[in-house]
């Protein structure tokens, strides 16, 4: 951590999922699968699918409501990121697309982040960055995925956990705000990879067992160097707020740390894993419902393909 630079500040959320619900059991009916099994082995209930809708569509739709809560003005816009794994096209990217459906400034760069599902967290140190060298007050940063159109409706061990949907943030600088941050990645395209190939063979491939480990060890590793590097102890975080991919990971996270599951808001039973949009979707829901208050400390942590890790605490 480099001292005494200012935190973040998130100033506004907001969110959006297709309206489509796709429930296990609608799932049961097109594979060998069945609520029961789904609900047990990751707490998934149903996710939303697109049915026509773009991942620029439903970022700007999240991005939009940021905008409006924010109230800011864009021309104060320092840039315009949206983190994800299912863009639209290999190029331009979603948030060029986001950055003409919403008309911002041509002096407001747009980019997209890939780092899967740490998408979100890697695009909150990105964005810090950003603002620390720029003459603009605000940073517009979106997750959004569109999963659904890379999942092989054949394979019961992937298409069951993944969803569509994004969240949006208004972030700006503050010097009152603690920010520490625990980035890392690891090279490996055997545990999950969509490949690069023509549309019927750009699925999801994934070892599911072996990210389950993954996960259960680097989600632990994450809040423990965050909270060492925050000189913090796991009781004076507010909330944790996991990558929404598995009840049972958030469960095991929660236990081997000692840390009550309430401090875990979890929405996955709604959304399944959506990938870089689950961080923001359950900042923007949290929001909404009052349940983040100024100065709460909040610890996100995010894995993925990548493989890639991510954990920043943030102050509300
Ligand atoms: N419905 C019913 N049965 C299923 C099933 C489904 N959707 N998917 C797999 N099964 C079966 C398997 O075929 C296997 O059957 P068998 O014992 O007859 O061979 C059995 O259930 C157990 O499979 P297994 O893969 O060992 O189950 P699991 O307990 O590891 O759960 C996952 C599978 C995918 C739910 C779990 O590994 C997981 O959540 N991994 C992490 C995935 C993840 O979060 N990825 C995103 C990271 S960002």
């Amino acid at each position: 951590m480099i001292p005494n630079l200012p935190g973040i500040h998130i100033v506004a959320t907001g969110h959006y999922a297709p309206p489509k619900v796709v429930t296990n059991d609608d799932l049961s009916e097109i594979i060998d699968t069945n609520d029961e099994w789904i609900k047990k082995r990751t707490g998934i209930e149903r996710r939303h699918f697109s049915e026509g809708e773009t991942n620029t569509d439903i970022a700007v739709n999240a991005a939009k409501e940021a905008l409006a809560n924010s109230g800011i003005d864009v021309n104060d816009l320092a840039a315009c990121i949206v983190a994800t794994f299912s863009p639209d096209y290999y190029s331009p990217s979603v948030a060029c697309m986001v950055h003409k459906e919403l008309g911002l400034p041509e002096d407001v760069p747009a980019f997209d982040i890939n780092a899967a599902c740490s998408g979100f967290i890697y695009g909150l140190e990105v964005a810090r960055g950003i603002l620390l060298q720029s003459e603009k007050k605000y940073l517009l940063l979106c997750g959004s995925e569109i999963i659904s159109k890379v999942l092989d409706m054949e394979d019961r061990g992937t298409c069951i956990l993944f969803g569509d949907g994004a969240g949006a943030v208004v972030i700006e600088l503050s010097e009152d705000k603690q920010y520490v941050s625990y980035l890392g990645a690891k090279g490996n395209s055997d545990y999950i990879f969509v490949p690069n190939a023509d549309d019927e063979k750009r699925k999801v491939h994934m070892e599911g067992n072996n990210v389950f480990r993954f996960a259960v060890t680097t989600v632990p590793k994450c809040i423990e160097e965050v909270l060492k590097k925050a000189n913090l102890s796991k009781d004076e975080v507010t909330h944790y707020v996991c990558h929404q991919a598995n009840k049972r990971i958030i469960e095991g996270v929660a236990s081997k740390l000692d840390i009550p599951i309430e401090k875990f808001y979890m929405n996955l039973m709604e959304y399944g894993n959506t990938s870089a949009a689950s961080v923001p979707i359950v900042l923007s829901e949290m929001n909404k419902d009052g349940m983040l208050k100024p100065g709460d400390k909040i610890v996100c942590v995010g894995f993925g393909a990548g493989l890639t890790w991510a954990g920043v605490l943030i102050e509300w």
